[in-house]
């Protein structure tokens, strides 16, 4: 366990836009950060991070929360995990009593394969730099690929044994459990007709690639084997597991991302060696897709950093064709591509290593050409005298281009196309509206049947309208949070009867501090919030309002559980939206600007009483129409309830005018 100590130190010490600036790129917005969100695909930015309030909102998910809510969302963090991480960042020593072999087994699932990949990699390590085998075979090969014992250490490779399970043994000798080791996949159990079961280390015998998520943890290993033998697979890799996807994960982006945000450029290859070489010879940008097919979701990862990518091709034309669908993917996401050939026979492994620095970078600005340059002159070679393959070369590029979300890119494009196929840009413009006009018919159908099944749900559940009453109480949470310990004075009404015997309210001036007012007026109106979330936020502001002086939004926050968190902040956050979509402030809340504190809160409570009466009033005639006996004195109820109804009203409209 954590102490509570480090855990408050790591709040106060912990800058949330720092923090979210490591894997977004964020933009100053008046007083707030703006950003894409990390959690969809969008293009223009809807998420804010409030460095004041040090919460953050993604409006295109909903999501949001504190510092520790962002990495348990992005990162898929646990808390203590998050509070590490933290605290590791900013040099922050964990107070911790030491795990027992006992609480080594409680920790979840994911803690513990995360656990037993960061023991392998060190181990594989350990074994690399200090066993006889190790030293030999191991280091001997990294070596000679020219890697420098920093890289080595940088990139954290290892070796493994060629032994059955010299690995497992050890794991299991330091209480990690067999569980885990399989579900990594660094533990191959195969189960014996005899019942006993044999364990194998997967990646016996093969050099290491540690593969670190965008925060640095280990995810699983590519594992490179180094004898000639054809029936074996050249690289071996972590298989798929709870806390290693593929599709998700790119090599390198642990240690490129400062650089990519840095030059805003991200060179793409496939291997890890291409990675590698390219970071030692000091082009630091750089990342693989480790030899898969690129994913959406990997180019998201990319997109948070910059908008430029380059993808680099080995000198044989082999998977060119592949890796050109690759590109409309980029393209789909907004971003600009470039692509850059190596000479025949080289990669860009090869090509770093035996070119220095200067050389390197002269290569790539030379070389590096617009993805249309480059589509073009590659197809076009292909298809130099045959016009049916022309024909399908330019409706391949034009295809391209209509992946292109900006319009006024895709006519600089369209006029480049024609000038180098040689086509009058007329033709392109209709090809392009042939393709869209297809895509938008493909498109409306999805969407035609998405709403049907929208309609079915719809049918089950009645349509919800504006809930006044939600409204309300998450008015209420607001007005504590920002205001709850602000004195202000307000115009109490008190119910007096005049002399003619009529109910009237009288204003009395009451000073008090926001909390209290909220308090004791819900209090004398037995008013309850009814939403059960708020109502638990409720009570610990009040609480926690009470207790001390210096209430602040931040350690009121600290000590929610997740999932209050996350509504908390999108209530402190609301404001930023309109920020965002002006206009939908105007349209929503347009008496709310410039309106005094003590003139909201009496506001507020005022229509949350309204609504309350309707709803009596509304439940009392229920109860006199199912029920044929003596209703007098419930319809007098009726009236009280009216009369003051009305006369909340009128005081209401006063306050509103
Ligand atoms: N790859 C893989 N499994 C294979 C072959 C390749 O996972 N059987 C992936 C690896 O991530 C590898 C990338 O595809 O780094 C590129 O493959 P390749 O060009 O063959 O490997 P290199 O990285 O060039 O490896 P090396 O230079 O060590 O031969
Ligand atoms: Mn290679």
């Amino acid at each position: 366990m954590i102490s509570k100590t480090t855990i408050d130190q790591v709040y106060e010490i912990a800058r949330l836009e720092e923090v979210i600036g490591d894997f977004v790129q964020l933009k100053k917005s008046g007083s707030n950060f703006k950003g894409l969100s990390p959690f969809t695909d969008e293009r223009t930015p809807s998420f804010m991070v409030s460095p004041v309030k040090q919460i953050w909102k993604d409006f295109s998910s909903g999501k949001g929360g504190n510092v520790v809510a962002f990495l348990m969302e992005h990162e898929h963090f646990t808390y203590p995990e998050a509070i590490k991480y933290l605290a590791k960042k900013y040099n922050i020593e964990i107070e911790e009593t030491e795990q027992t072999n006992e609480q080594k087994e409680q920790a979840n699932e994911r803690e513990s394969m995360y656990l037993v990949s960061e023991y392998a990699q060190k181990y594989f390590e350990d074994i690399l730099w200090d066993s006889e085998p190790g030293k030999a075979i191991g280091l001997t090969y990294f070596k000679e690929r020219g890697f420098s014992n920093e890289t080595i250490k940088k990139f954290g490779l290892g070796y493994a044994l060629d032994e059955w399970e010299a690995f497992t043994k050890a794991a299991l000798e330091n209480s990690y459990q067999l569980e885990f080791l399989e579900k990594t996949g660094l533990t191959i159990v195969k189960e014996q007709p005899g019942g006993e079961s044999r364990k194998f280390d997967r990646f016996k015998g093969r050099v290491l690639f540690p593969i670190h998520s965008m925060s640095g943890r280990v995810l699983g290993f590519g594992g490179r084997i180094l004898t000639s033998d054809k029936k074996a697979a050249k690289y071996l890799n972590s298989p798929e597991s709870e806390i290693y996807h593929k599709s998700k994960v790119l090599y390198g982006i642990y240690f490129a991302k400062q650089a990519i945000a840095k030059e805003d450029n991200c060179y793409l290859v496939e291997g890890y060696t291409d990675v590698i070489q390219f970071y030692q010879r000091g082009v630091q940008n750089v990342v693989a897709s480790s030899g898969t097919a690129l994913t959406p979701e990997q180019i998201r990862l990319v997109n948070r950093l910059t908008k430029n990518i380059t993808v680099l091709f080995d000198g044989d034309a082999a998977g060119l064709r592949a890796s050109l669908r690759g590109i409309d993917l980029i393209l789909e996401q907004g971003m600009n591509v470039k692509v850059c050939s190596f000479p025949e026979g080289e990669d860009p492994d090869s090509f770093a290593k035996n070119n220095t620095y200067e050389d390197l970078v002269l290569y790539l600005e030379e070389n590096a050409k617009d993805f249309i340059q480059f589509k073009t002159s590659l197809l076009a070679e292909e298809a130099a005298n045959d016009p049916i393959k022309r024909a399908d070369t330019v409706r391949d590029i034009v295809n391209s281009i209509s992946k292109i979300p900006d319009r006024i890119k895709k006519e600089i494009y369209i006029q480049e196309c024609a000038k180098m196929m040689q086509i009058s840009e007329e033709v392109l413009y209709n090809t392009l509206a042939q393709i869209d006009k297809k895509g938008f018919t493909e498109a409306t159908k999805k969407q035609k049947q998405e709403q049907k099944a929208f309609e079915v749900v719809k049918n089950e559940r009645p349509v919800e309208k504006v809930d006044v009453q939600y409204v309300l109480e998450r008015k209420i949470i607001e007005m504590l949070l920002l205001y709850g310990n602000q004195k202000q004075e307000f115009e109490d009404l008190v119910l007096k009867e005049n002399e003619e015997g009529d109910l009237v309210l009288e204003p009395e001036i009451v000073e008090a501090k926001v909390y209290e007012k909220v308090y004791l007026d819900l209090q004398e109106d037995e008013i309850e919030l009814t939403n059960e979330q708020f109502r638990t936020i409720y009570y610990k502001l009040i609480e926690d309002l009470n207790e001390s002086e210096n209430f602040t939004v931040n350690t009121f926050l600290s000590n929610l559980s997740q999932e209050m968190v996350s509504e908390v902040s999108s209530i402190l956050m609301e404001e930023e939206r309109y920020v965002l979509h002006d206009w939908e402030r105007k349209d929503i809340y347009p008496k709310e600007k410039g309106l005094g504190v003590a003139q909201l809160v009496g506001e507020t409570i005022l229509t949350l009483r309204c609504n309350l009466i309707k709803n009596r009033i509304k439940k009392l005639q229920k109860s006199t129409e199912e029920n044929n006996s003596d209703n007098s004195e419930v319809l007098e109820e009726i009236v009280n309830y009216l009369q003051l109804n009305k006369l909340l009203n009128a005081k209401l409209n006063r306050v509103l005018s």
